[in-house]
């Protein structure tokens, strides 16, 4: 075909194209490969629009060849790098190279590396810690009852640990599985706070901390899995008891909103208020990542998997609603979380 004749076809593709005649030159480009290789490609040697040495090498291997092949290719304008997977294959006697971006995927692998280098992690130190204590028991502790018994004490700290950590992967992944199936039982949530509330009194306490509870939307009933919502507020009020002041007072506030903006139709909010030392604003929209948090050592030192709150934003997706984490270091900590009240509602896309 001739170039007058293909250009147009090429043009119209709405995936990145580019045609190499059997001179090396660019017969036809189109305007999504110009956004990767920049402009005024044809009749330019190929070379000087793409420099990497391995598309290189692929369009002379399939020419020679005349077997088709894929490359990767690195696009480099712009903040980020954007990686392509690019497709060599003969078009006549043409070279066509088509870009596929693989940066998502890419990132998809990566964060699953990363979360299993995670999990590898948490899990290593307690086993490291447990495999010690065991041969100091076996030698040179073994006849020592002292030694025997706070070792003992440290070892099950660390196998609770795991357990913790393993109950929160768990739960974790049950949650991503029904994220996009509706809760269909009304829940009280006034009665569901006051038994989180109840639940966490001894924890509370050995905290030195006070919970109290303010409802201003007494009967409330929500569209909730009741399961997952003492889940939610588990978390929450043990986090403000857990990162509050010593000795703190911790508020959980019910209270209806008329048309909450982000949420279609009515909703209540949910509000755990701590006057603990609060969190640095640029922690605060990172805190719902798996593994993060602010002071990793506080958070083991309290018995924290740093899952919780990648949990609490996966229920609450699946009820439709919105977590609000409002901080100021010095002055506490609020977290709110807004549930529609209606079945239809939910939040606005
Ligand atoms: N009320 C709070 N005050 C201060 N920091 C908090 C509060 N709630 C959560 N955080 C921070 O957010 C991090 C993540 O919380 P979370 O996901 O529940 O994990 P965990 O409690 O297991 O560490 C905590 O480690 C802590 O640094
Ligand atoms: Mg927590």
């Amino acid at each position: 075909m001739t170039a007058e004749r293909i250009a147009p076809v090429i043009a119209a593709l709405p995936v990145p194209v580019l045609l190499i005649g059997q001179d090396d030159r660019v017969r036809a480009s189109n305007d999504a490969v110009t956004a990767i290789l920049g402009p005024n490609l044809v009749g330019n040697h190929y070379i000087t629009a793409i420099r990497q040495p391995a598309v290189i090498a692929a369009v002379a291997e399939t020419r020679m060849q005349r077997i088709s092949r894929h490359v990767r290719f690195t696009g480099r304008d712009g903040a980020n790098d954007t990686i392509y997977r690019v497709a060599v294959a003969m078009a006549g006697d043409d070279i066509a190279l088509t870009f596929e971006d693989q940066t998502a995927a890419e990132a998809v692998g990566q964060m699953r590396r990363d979360f299993v280098a995670n999990v590898s992690h948490e899990l290593r130190t307690p086993l490291t810690a447990l495999l010690g204590f065991i041969e100091t028991l076996n030698g040179a502790a073994r006849d020592d009852p002292e030694a025997r018994d706070r070792f003992l004490g440290i070892m099950s700290d660390e196998a609770n640990r795991m357990t913790r950590l393993v109950d929160d992967l768990l739960s974790l992944s049950r949650v991503e599985e029904d994220e996009r199936v509706r809760p269909r039982e009304q829940v009280d949530l006034g009665g569901l706070l006051s038994s989180v509330i109840k639940a966490l009194e001894p924890q509370a306490s050995a905290a030195g901390n006070t919970v109290a509870l303010e409802i201003e939307a007494a009967g409330t009933m929500v569209p909730g899995d009741a399961g997952q919502l003492v889940q939610v507020f588990s978390n929450l009020i043990e986090n403000a008891i857990k990162y509050g002041a010593q000795g703190g007072a911790v508020t959980v506030t019910l209270k209806p909103r008329k048309m909450y903006p982000r949420l279609r139709g009515e909703a209540v909010q949910i509000i755990v208020a701590d006057n603990g030392e609060g969190i640095p604003t640029h922690h605060i929209a990172r805190l719902t990542e798996r593994f993060y948090r602010v002071d990793s050592h506080r958070s083991r030192e309290v018995g924290g998997t740093g899952l919780g709150l990648a949990i609490v934003k996966h229920i609450i997706n699946r009820h439709r609603g919105r977590l609000l984490i409002e901080s100021e270091v010095g002055n506490g900590t609020n977290v709110s979380i807004f549930l529609p009240i209606s079945q239809g509602a939910g939040v606005a896309s």
